[in-house]
């Protein structure tokens, strides 16, 4: 993971950097630093934990507030991969004082590149992959090359995803960058230029940016960028045109931007239905695009949340559209050999479009002939410029480390495509579409009556707040609901809790219910709602403390539960399709008040970062 700045060409660089950083710390956030070049020496100001820190160092260090007057600086916001979290691990990494390098990703040959240095004499002060990279630098600065030429010579010698930006004080006005997997984009300015792991990072200075693409590297000054791809020849990558900042997004008055997030929803969910659905109910998916030619079977790869909507999105397509779905893990899939037999196309899906994992998955989908498609959220994003067909689900920047708004919008997207399949595929009828859409309208009302119940959720997570070990339930199109509320749960309360299918819990996982232990069951009447109350009568009968998040008819039955939140009814079979849109309200409200009530960093959990940008 980790962001990466740079800036070259403007008298307050060093300050414009760490306005940069301010926007990547959804990146990682466990160090920081900052290199300059000001009076012919490299200045180096680097702190652990979050960005505040390294600006109030900077601040006292520097009482002038414009830091150092230099007008070349990188920076860089740490998520640890090689080497604990310290001032030493911290990045930019120097070589002698007169190399510097931020890093995002890893040198996967740092190990054997590191011997050999050592052997030559240098001495390494940190336990990361990177410091190798200040060091080739000055190691071949010393033997009579310029930036460029020493850069190309470091690139034939590593291996592995990475995005950096090298200074030396031997040329002070210039900077070398590179990116094989991991984003990076170039800032065009007015007689200064800027690097940024991703467009937003430099929006503030400029709006005219260009990507560069796997392999490529750039000797960039303050009036010049010469990018040159892995053959060393000089090409031309597209300018493009992004969107000026609006100025820093706030928490608008929440505590967090989780809360935030959580609460917009009824609010933002619109723009992703009225992309999808035109005219009240005039699909907007265009199934050519998508790559659809036949009744194939669609693969779709995602990780975390998103390949838990992926879950609820076979689900639909199976059962609206008669087609057959295949899910899989991002992570897994280009590990495997997966075939792609009745297989025409794939689709992504990805909040930040940066995952590392899925971003190889839809690249090895490529490779083996799939058309790609992506549910994503940031306009281009990596895999929204790499793929063919971008379904966009625009409810704006997600700030908070836990998923919220994303997932509710994703699973908009999936349901509407699974219509869009079900009337091309499955005969799905004009009358049934219009119902459909009227139901899918009326989702946002239903969100803010979910909203409502906040009150009687947190004194729930009052009750239960000190559990060691917390296990949800879910059935068919809950269970991955059941999936996502303990992952919501661990990554910001940090309490262990795990998801089943409720039919699963006798085959093993019913051996970790004891007195008091918290079981939370999503559950609508389905016509399989009495099998999953007996799953759960038998966790009730072995002491189990029970929270059943249901509609009425439920509620009614499991008279035995501890705690209820009751769910609006739902009229018709198919619209009961819909509850997991409404069961991700109380998952991520209950996980945000454990959190809070537990004291813990609810935005900016624990050893996670909010783009996860390394395998
Ligand atoms: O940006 P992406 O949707 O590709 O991210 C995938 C996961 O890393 C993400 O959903 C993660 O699991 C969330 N922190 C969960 O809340």
């Amino acid at each position: 993971m980790c962001g990466v700045v740079a800036v070259i060409g403007k008298q307050n660089a060093s300050q414009l950097v760490v306005e940069g950083l301010k926007k990547l710390e959804y990146r990682g956030y466990d160090s920081a630093g900052i290199a300059a070049a000001y009076n012919g020496t490299l200045q180096l100001v680097k702190s652990e934990g979050k960005l505040v820190n390294l600006i109030n160092k900077l601040k006292k260090e520097f009482n002038d507030k414009l830091y150092f007057k230099a007008s070349i600086a990188i920076g860089h916001t740490r998520w640890a991969t090689h080497g604990n979290i310290s001032v030493e691990n911290a990045h930019p990494l120097t070589s002698e004082n007169k190399v510097a390098v931020v890093h995002n990703g890893i040198i996967e040959n740092y190990e054997a590149i590191k011997n050999k240095l050592i052997a030559e004499g240098y001495t390494f002060r940190s336990q990361t992959d990177t410091e190798v990279l200040p060091h080739l630098f000055m190691k071949y600065i010393r033997s009579g090359n310029n930036l460029l030429q020493a850069g190309r010579l470091v690139l034939r010698d590593i291996k592995g995803a990475f995005a950096f930006v090298a200074m030396s004080l031997d040329f002070p006005n210039e900077l070398f960058i590179s990116r094989n997997s991991s984003p990076l984009a170039i800032g065009l300015g007015e007689k200064s230029n800027f690097i940024g792991s991703d467009a937003h990072s430099i929006n503030h200075l400029t709006q005219r940016v260009m990507y560069l693409e796997d392999g490529d590297h750039a000797l960039i000054k303050s009036e010049d960028v010469n990018v040159f791809n892995a053959n060393d020849e000089e090409v031309n990558r597209k300018i493009i045109n992004i969107k000026a900042e609006i100025g820093l997004i706030t928490k608008g008055g929440y505590r967090h931007f989780m809360e935030k997030e959580i609460f917009e929803q009824p609010s933002v969910i619109p723009q992703t239905i009225s992309t999808f659905i035109k005219n009240q109910s005039e699909i907007n998916i265009d199934l050519n695009k998508l790559g659809f030619k036949h009744k194939n079977t669609l693969l779709i790869t995602a990780a975390g949340t998103s390949y838990y909507a992926a879950m609820v999105g076979k689900y639909w397509i199976e059962h609206i559209a008669d087609l057959p779905v295949i899910i899989d893990l991002a992570s897994e899939y280009r590990y495997r050999k997966p075939s792609v037999f009745g297989q025409s196309a794939m689709l992504v899906i990805s909040q930040s479009g940066e995952s590392l994992d899925t971003l190889m998955a839809l690249r090895h989908g490529k490779k083996l002939g799939l058309s790609t498609n992506a549910i994503v959220n940031v306009e281009d994003s990596t895999i929204d410029r790499e793929v063919d067909y971008s379904l966009y689900t625009r409810v704006g920047a997600e700030i908070g480390v836990a998923s919220t708004k994303s997932f509710t919008s994703q699973l908009i997207i999936l349901f509407i495509m699974a219509v869009a399949l079900g009337k091309k595929f499955n005969n799905l009828k004009t009358n049934h579409i219009k119902n459909i859409c009227a139901y899918i309208h009326a989702l946002p009302g239903a969100l803010a009556q979910m909203l409502n119940m906040e009150n009687k959720i947190k004194f729930i997570s009052q009750n239960i707040k000190n559990a060691k070990s917390i296990i949800f339930l879910g059935r068919g199109l809950l269970y991955p609901l059941a999936l996502e509320g303990a992952l919501k749960l661990k990554e910001i309360s940090y309490i262990h809790a795990e998801g089943f299918a409720a039919g699963e819990m006798k085959h093993g996982p019913i051996a970790l219910i004891e007195d008091e232990v918290p079981v939370i069951m999503f559950l609508v009447s389905d016509g399989n709602e009495d099998k999953a109350i007996s799953n759960l009568q038998e966790a009730h009968s072995r002491g189990a403390k029970i929270i059943l998040i249901a509609d009425k008819n439920c509620i009614e039955k499991a008279i035995f539960a501890h705690f209820k939140i009751e769910i609006p009814n739902f009229q018709d079979d198919f619209k009961s399709l819909l509850s997991p849109f409404l069961m991700a309200i109380p998952a991520q409200l209950l996980a945000y008040h454990i959190a809070n009530e537990r004291g813990t960093d609810v935005d900016q959990p624990r050893n996670l970062a909010k783009s996860v940008t390394v395998e």
